[in-house]
């Protein structure tokens, strides 16, 4: 299984002029690569305040009281802004419930789509050649290494000459996108001028081909030329009875006339052949030419480093695992704030030897593992300094208002509630963190006898080439209009070129939020977060939406946080589900487990609620409130309104019961003494029909 992004024991708080708002209550989850996790609970539950966790956009008056959220190596509860500000958008995605909310009311929806592509393109650039060399540098150390004594000749020539067949690929790739560029945007803007022309807006056909027979030349490198002479000539002379045609016609009425536009289609086929054919592998020639046993040799050195270097970095996990336990009962015992961080930071060096620097999908329990820990240290004290303000001021308050009563005096005010922290839940915080690596670092050495070292070598070189082809690709004007028509087409709006130089008002609700898709998708993500996206919109544009995002997640292989309180929407989309109620996960399966197993009473009011084509029973909306997040209640906080709850329901909360590897729920229902109930029927009954319609499709 493939986390790609994991959140751990979060806990987030709002200060308020009543008291704190414990919004978010421990909440853990994995979102899997290519998978769809839903989050489903009712308004106020904290679905969005995980969300804008997640992408790093909590109110000034949040409070993170603990937690992590592990991504690519990093904790994102404890980067940078100008860090997150990196993966916010490019990396992590975000679309909300109304639309009109992430578009900009004076901008033309193509300016707003391009313009994230444009922003980012520079950055991207000098990103993939810090990474390239790094990379490079590592594995040549690592190569060294691994040959012993007197390699470093051998080896510095092996990787100076990939370098130079690195660069060397790169000029040719860049030489080569260029002219695939100009073939592109050539095409685009002749579909641009016959656009125009058809409406009779403001163009000039003629100063527009000669424009387009100028930059033809772009479009011929030593490549293309060689494999397309016959497509190239051809094109040439379509562009020139374009032109000849177009000559004539100036002043008629028609402004293009069909003969120009056969043409100036007839070229854009040609030029899209030569657009779309397969990429060379400019590494794989250039080293071929070069010296055909070169990649062999160096493969072969390579994969002696890669292996160095993941035993090393392995031989350091086992040293970290000996030293875990140690560390856990120092942090159960009593401690100080200097003598705890400088156990942090004696273990964090072990830690950062025992990363294997060659591994191309970062571990981030190891990468954050410092930042988190010593994060958690810090709230662990300055919590419970806070802990003894608090006290004072709430016994002074209380005092100030027990006397003014005393004195008959009417006193509007309320004391506002203590906000303290327990001890247990801050050390928990800290314990968390030690854990997680213990669970890590345990299953890599279990791991370890498995590992492929020719095909990690491999991966590496590729992960070069790509780094270094990376490095040339740009993106003009131009292009960005012709990948935003695009993307609006992937999102299903029909005549993008129309809809590209409107504005937002002059789209339907619907339309406005495949647009704000489009947008989140520009920079291609990894992951998709949507927060009710289709709340806002109507029945038949609902089904749509989500159509749209499930087509999207397979084509792009997307992972997506789906945010909804309608678990009927997410029937058929989700992989996994979280349930929420009160800011705390009360149930958590697979689509499977939530609606054919469910064990929470708050999942059967969910589900009960939930309407569906055959019901016949009476919907029960789900009586009664959320309890006030300021006072969170001591027990489980649905035990006001479940109809099931015991006595301990309102005493003590429940833990998280395991059902099965995937499937667990935090009611008092699931422990062995507890009295067995039966499901209420109505959801027996929509089970029985589900099971059933789920039959005949399969038969
Ligand atoms: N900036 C803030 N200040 C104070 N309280 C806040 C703030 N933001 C959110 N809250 C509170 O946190 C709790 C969780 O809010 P959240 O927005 O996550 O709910 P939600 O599950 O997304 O609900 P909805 O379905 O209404 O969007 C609510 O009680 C909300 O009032
Ligand atoms: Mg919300």
């Amino acid at each position: 299984m493939d986390k790609i992004l994991e959140v751990k024991n979060l806990r987030v708080a709002f200060r308020t002029t009543n008291g704190t708002l414990k919004a978010v209550r421990n909440i853990s989850f994995d979102l899997e690569r290519g998978k769809t996790l839903a989050i489903v609970g009712e308004s106020g539950s904290g679905k969005s305040v995980t969300s804008k966790a997640v992408i790093g956009i909590l109110a000034g008056n949040s409070i993170v009281e603990g937690g992590e959220i592990l991504y690519d190596g990093k904790d994102l509860l404890r980067i940078s802004e100008d860090e997150m500000h990196k993966i916010r958008g490019d990396k992590i995605s975000m679309i909300f419930q109304d639309p009109l909310s992430s578009l900009n009311p004076i901008v033309k929806i193509g300016k707003q789509i391009t313009e994230a592509m444009l922003l980012k393109s520079k950055t991207n650039r000098s990103e993939a050649k810090k990474v390239y060399k790094q990379t490079l540098a590592e594995l040549k150390r690592n190569m060294i290494a691994a040959e012993g004594a007197g390699s470093e000749a051998k080896v510095n020539a092996l990787c100076k000459q990939l370098d130079e067949i690195c660069v060397e690929a790169t000029k040719l790739e860049k030489d080569y996108t260029d002219s695939v560029n100009a073939a592109n945007e050539l095409v685009g803007d002749m579909d641009e001028l016959i656009f125009l022309a058809g409406k009779k807006q403001n163009c000039d056909p003629v100063a527009s081909v000669k424009d387009y027979q100028k930059r033809m030349t772009q479009v011929k490198n030593d490549r293309l030329t060689a494999a397309y002479a016959q497509e190239l000539t051809e094109a040439d002379a379509a562009l020139a009875t374009a032109l000849e045609v177009a000559v004539q016609a100036k002043g008629a009425e028609l402004k293009l006339p069909e003969n120009a536009v056969e043409n100036l289609r007839k070229v854009q086929s040609l030029l899209k052949e030569i657009a779309e054919q397969q990429k060379p592998d400019f590494v794989e020639e250039v080293s071929q030419q070069k010296d055909p046993y070169f990649m062999n040799e160096f493969m072969e050195s390579a994969t002696k480093g890669v292996e160095y270097s993941f035993n090393r970095a392995l031989a350091k996990k086992k040293d970290v695992l000996a030293e875990l336990p140690a560390l856990r009962t120092f942090f159960e015992g009593d401690f100080t704030r200097a003598e705890a961080q400088k156990r942090c930071k004696e273990i964090s060096s072990t830690i950062r030897e025992s990363i294997d620097r060659l591994e191309i999908i970062k571990d981030s329990a190891a990468y954050a593992f410092e930042s988190s820990l010593s994060d958690a240290i810090d709230r662990f004290f300055s919590y419970q300094a806070n802990n003894v303000k608090e006290e004072k001021r709430f016994a002074r308050q209380t005092k100030k208002r027990e006397a003014l009563v005393a004195r008959g005096k009417h006193v509007e005010w309320k004391v506002v509630p203590k906000n303290v922290y327990s001890v247990d839940m801050l050390r928990g915080n800290i314990l968390t963190v030690v854990d997680r690596l213990n669970e890590r670092y345990t299953a890599a050495v279990e791991a370890a006898s498995q590992m492929d070292f020719q095909q990690r070598a491999a991966g590496i070189v590729t992960y070069l080439k790509q780094r270094g082809a990376e490095t040339v690709h740009y993106i003009t004007p131009g292009m960005a209009r012709e990948k935003a028509i695009k993307l609006m087409e992937e999102v299903g709006i029909h005549e993008p070129r129309t809809r590209f130089y409107q504005y937002p008002f002059e789209f339907s609700g619907g339309m406005r939020q495949r647009i704000v898709i489009a947008i989140a998708l520009a920079a291609n993500p990894d992951i998709l977060i949507c927060d009710e996206p289709t709340t806002a919109l109507d029945v038949t544009i609902q089904a749509q939406i989500l159509e749209l995002i499930n087509k999207l997640k397979a084509e792009r292989n997307l992972s997506v946080i789906f945010i909804t309180h309608d678990l009927g929407v997410v029937a058929n989309m989700a992989d996994d589900i979280a349930v929420m109620y009160a800011g705390k996960i009360v149930e958590y399966g697979t689509a499977d487990d939530i609606f054919y197993d469910p064990r929470h009473p708050y999942t059967w009011a969910l589900l009960s609620s939930m309407p569906d084509l055959e019901t016949t029973e009476k919907l029960d909306a789900i009586p009664g409130t959320p309890p006030n997040m300021i006072y969170p209640p001591v027990g489980d906080a649905f035990a006001d309104r479940n109809k099931y709850a015991m006595k301990i329901d309102f005493e003590q909360q429940p833990p998280m019961f395991k059902i099965s590897e995937t499937h667990s729920a935090a009611t008092w229902l699931l422990h062995p003494d507890a009295p067995k109930v039966e499901l209420p029927a109505i959801i027996t009954n929509r089970i029985a029909r589900m099971k059933k319609a789920g039959g005949e499709q399969d038969a």
